[in-house]
């Protein structure tokens, strides 16, 4: 059987070219025109806190986190996740997941917030953001608004706007 060699490593510039084509392959070219991206677009993701995975020295996965202002709250977007198929199922998505979430507390993030499926976050600890309490660029379905509350009050304060915010 093929045994893997993984590693996680925090996001460089030499990993961009292997990043654009997982998220190519996972996402195509549609991946540009969604909500999340649009935040993307307005300003650039923290490297420190978004990770890839490397299979004997093969970038396999990624994750990317990128510093949002959600209402009043200073938190950061996850997102694009995306494994390459032949990597699937053997929980590379979660470690990359719980690895970012963990770097974002650590910094101070008081929230970490993401667009995708509750099946496969809600086990990682996101809960849903109030029915149409946050307003993307864009249109999106508020039942897969998702958050990890890490300070006080984060669902209460959860309510406006959500836009790309210079790092401090
Ligand atoms: C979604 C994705 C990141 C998961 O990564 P992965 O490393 O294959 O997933 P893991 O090994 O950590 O977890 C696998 C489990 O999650 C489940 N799962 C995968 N995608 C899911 C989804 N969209 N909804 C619910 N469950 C899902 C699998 O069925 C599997 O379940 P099991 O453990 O009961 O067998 C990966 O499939 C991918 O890159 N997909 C295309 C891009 C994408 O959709 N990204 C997420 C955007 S929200």
């Amino acid at each position: 059987m093929y045994k893997h060699d993984l590693v996680y490593l925090t996001e460089d510039a030499s990993h961009d070219a292997a990043i654009e084509h997982i998220n190519e392959e996972a996402f195509g070219p549609g991946r540009f025109t969604r909500a999340a991206a649009r935040i993307r677009e307005q300003g650039p993701h923290d490297l420190s806190l978004s990770f890839i995975c490397a299979d004997d020295g093969e970038t396999i996965a990624s994750v990317r986190m990128t510093p949002v202002m959600a209402g009043t709250v200073k938190g950061h977007l996850l997102g694009p996740l995306a494994v390459r198929p032949s990597h699937k199922n053997i929980g590379i998505g979660r470690e990359l997941v719980r690895i970012a979430v963990e770097a974002a507390r650590r910094k101070g993030s008081e929230a970490v917030i993401l667009v995708g499926d509750p099946p496969y976050y809600g086990p990682l600890g996101f809960e849903k953001v109030t029915y149409n309490a946050l307003t993307f660029p864009g249109p999106v379905d508020p039942g897969r608004v998702l958050v990890v509350p890490i300070a006080e009050n984060v669902h209460e304060r959860l309510k406006g706007t959500i836009a790309w915010r210079a790092c401090s």
